[in-house]
């Protein structure tokens, strides 16, 4: 394959913190936390995040550089056979990342629409009462065909910078759109902090909370994971695929936590934008499951002053952070198409965003023409199938064949190199012999129960 590798530290921790970055932190986040009873998830989570998703982060880094290829490749070259039961792991981080990107640009693609046109109306439509709102996000969702342009729209954009390849194309952007992120979420949370309802939010987020009705200490640990693997982009060989155009000379423990650090705290201060404002508007819920964003924060908009600038800089945030997540999943899946074949990059490009695209046609046919949308998330569309298939059995199990790979096929000196730091090698080389494939075991066993 081309080589092709990042220009600048920066620029590799804008890609991969921009691939972290996505929707998972917006939008998942915080309904998630809403739906697990608030402080407890986000305990929970935050220690996910450290015990495992920090090392599994490491571990992808690890496998990445020294394969220096694809997913796929990569781990053909360390397990020296193309036969290697190790190397599923490849085929389904690729499969995974498609079927991702499948609906995720669905849902990026709600968010466009609504973009463009609150941009125009503003938000006072959705100011009434609650139920007019739910229907218009009901007969937005099935107006398939606006809804299919706009999928298909930001599958164009994905497509757009996919194409120019990793310095020119994702590099690139991800230096632009990642500050614009920041700025517009710091904006947000300080527009939040004016609001009564900051403190009930702060106390909702930080304070651990009685589990919601129906729910176990571990079934809430189990989504805590599932969420932390998610939206660090782990499991999937995503970071594989950037990690092996990082530079030789680039520390990978410092890049691995400043893009921790960073997915972290734009979760957090998601939450912190989004729940004052669920606080502080009458009739407003925490606990809304996927209407969130979509349907709640659209009425609270429609409400409160300066809800024009406010909700449309709120969906910008969204389609950026959707873009720079797109755009890792989609190279994520071509690199393997382009280590595997001798097609050029544009043309393969091209043709594997027609394909994702025409396949996420099926999660819009599967929400559309019932009102099943609304609760999608317990629901049975193909988007929530999809969502399940991916976050409960490919990401899991993608995540501990890759933690063994590294724990007992790849020799320790080739980890230290990669290291490069004695005293990180020490801590990592038997925790992720011992530690994290019971970790993670437990959590994917949970999974699988359903518990
Ligand atoms: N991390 C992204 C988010 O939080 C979603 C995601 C999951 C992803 N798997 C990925 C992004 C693989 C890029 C590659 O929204």
């Amino acid at each position: 394959m081309e080589k092709d590798n990042f220009k600048s530290k920066l620029g590799i921790v804008a890609a991969t913190a921009g691939s972290a970055v996505g929707l998972g932190n917006l939008w998942g986040f915080s309904y998630k936390a809403g739906t697990n009873g608030g402080g407890t998830f986000v305990i929970l989570y935050l220690l996910a995040i450290l015990f495992i998703g920090i090392p599994v982060m490491l571990t992808e880094f690890v496998i990445g550089r020294e394969g220096r290829d694809g997913p796929v490749g990569s781990i053909e070259k360390i397990t020296g056979s193309k036969k290697s039961p190790f190397v599923i792991a490849g085929y389904t981080g690729t499969i995974s990342t498609f079927l991702i990107l499948s609906f995720y640009s669905v849902i990026a693609g709600w968010s466009l629409h609504y973009l463009a046109t609150t941009i125009v109306t503003g938000f006072s439509k959705f100011a009434a009462a609650d139920a007019d709102t739910a229907k218009f996000f009901a007969d937005s969702a099935t107006d398939l065909p606006i809804n299919i342009l706009f999928q298909g729209i930001f599958m164009a954009l994905t497509v757009a910078v996919v194409m120019f390849g990793i310095q020119n194309g994702i590099e690139r952007v991800s230096k632009i759109m990642m500050p614009i992120l920041f700025v517009i979420i710091i904006l947000l949370v300080m527009y939040s902090l004016t609001l009564s309802g900051f403190s009930e939010a702060v106390k909702f987020l930080f304070v651990p909370s009685e589990l919601p009705e129906g729910k176990s200490l571990f079934s809430v640990a189990a989504a805590a994971l599932g969420q932390a693997f998610f939206s660090l982009s782990l499991g999937m060989g995503a970071v594989i695929t950037y990690a092996r155009a990082v530079n030789d000379d680039i520390n990978i423990n410092t890049i691995t936590m400043q893009v921790a650090v960073c997915d972290t705290l734009i979760a957090l201060l998601a939450g912190l934008a989004i729940f004052p404002i669920i606080f502080s508007t009458p009739g407003l819920e925490p606990a809304q499951s996927a209407g969130l964003a979509f349907i709640a924060l659209p009425v609270a908009f429609g409400q409160m002053p300066g809800g024009y600038i406010i909700g449309n800089a709120f969906f910008l945030l969204l389609v950026i952070a959707a873009l720079t997540s797109s755009i890792s999943m989609l190279e994520n899946t071509l690199t393997v198409i382009l280590e595997k074949t001798k097609i050029n990059r544009k043309v393969g490009t091209i043709a594997l965003g027609i394909v994702t695209f025409l396949f996420g046609i099926l999660s819009q046919l599967g929400l559309g023409f019932t009102s099943k949308i609304l609760s999608f998330t317990k629901g049975d569309g193909f988007l929530d199938q999809l969502d399940k298939l991916t976050m409960i059995y490919l990401i899991p199990v993608g995540a501990l064949i890759l933690v063994l790979l590294v724990g007992y096929r790849m020799k320790p000196e080739v980890i230290r190199k990669q290291i490069n730091n004695d005293k990180i090698a020490n801590i990592f080389i038997p925790y992720i012999k011992y530690v994290a494939p019971i970790l993670i075991g437990i959590v994917m066993v949970a999974g699988f129960l359903g518990i």
